[in-house]
């Protein structure tokens, strides 16, 4: 990992984003801000409904998670260095390489700076955590697996890529998570 990524991870934030959400609150002791996260509307957590995800107030270098069918996901802002580090990292640091293209979107028009992607490692479901000061983005603390910034396994025993949910943007400020259609 470059240097200039690992400053990018020890600047990051980490966010708590709900459906919808609004706000930002500081929360006393820990060192990075919040951003509000509202439940789900009885609908979708009945039916499992794609989920609107407000991503204005996500900046580079940002990751927010949020919740679909009971299941966590983490929606990556990546900034323009990570994203060059992951399109040109060698082939030969993945177990289960796929481009990196291919796991970073964003809406029609706009940047292609968005990587979103299962919160729950391939091996047996525990939560990565955020790595700080270089190395891949993402740890698992059950039995160390690594991710990287568009969590394609780099370090097993985790198998295969943290899988995207379908998924469209709606508009620049609107992710829809649940389908790929909008309107769907
Ligand atoms: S659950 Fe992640 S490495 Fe085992």
């Amino acid at each position: 990992m470059s240097d200039a990524h690992a400053g990018d991870v020890n600047r990051r934030d980490f966010l708590y984003l709900a459906t919808g959400a609004a706000g930002v609150v500081a929360v006393g002791g820990i060192a990075w801000p919040l951003v509000s996260q509202l439940a789900p509307n009885a609908r979708e957590v009945a039916g499992g409904a794609p989920i609107e995800i407000d991503i204005s107030a996500i900046e580079a270098g940002q990751v927010i998670t949020v919740t679909w069918r009971g299941s966590k996901y983490f929606v990556y802002h990546l900034t323009e260095e990570e994203k060059a580090a992951a399109e040109k990292q060698e082939q030969s640091h993945f177990r289960d390489f796929v481009a990196a293209d291919s796991r970073i979107s964003g809406p029609e028009g706009g940047e292609a700076v968005w990587s979103i992607y299962a919160a729950n490692c391939t091996h047996l479901g525990c939560i990565p955590t955020e790595v700080k000061g270089g190395g891949d983005t993402w740890n698992c603390p059950c039995h160390g697996s690594k991710f990287d910034v568009t969590g394609r396994v780099t370090k097993g025993p985790a198998p295969v890529n943290l899988p995207q949910p379908p998924m469209v943007f709606a508009s620049a400020e609107k992710l829809i998570i649940g389908t790929d259609k909008v309107g769907a």
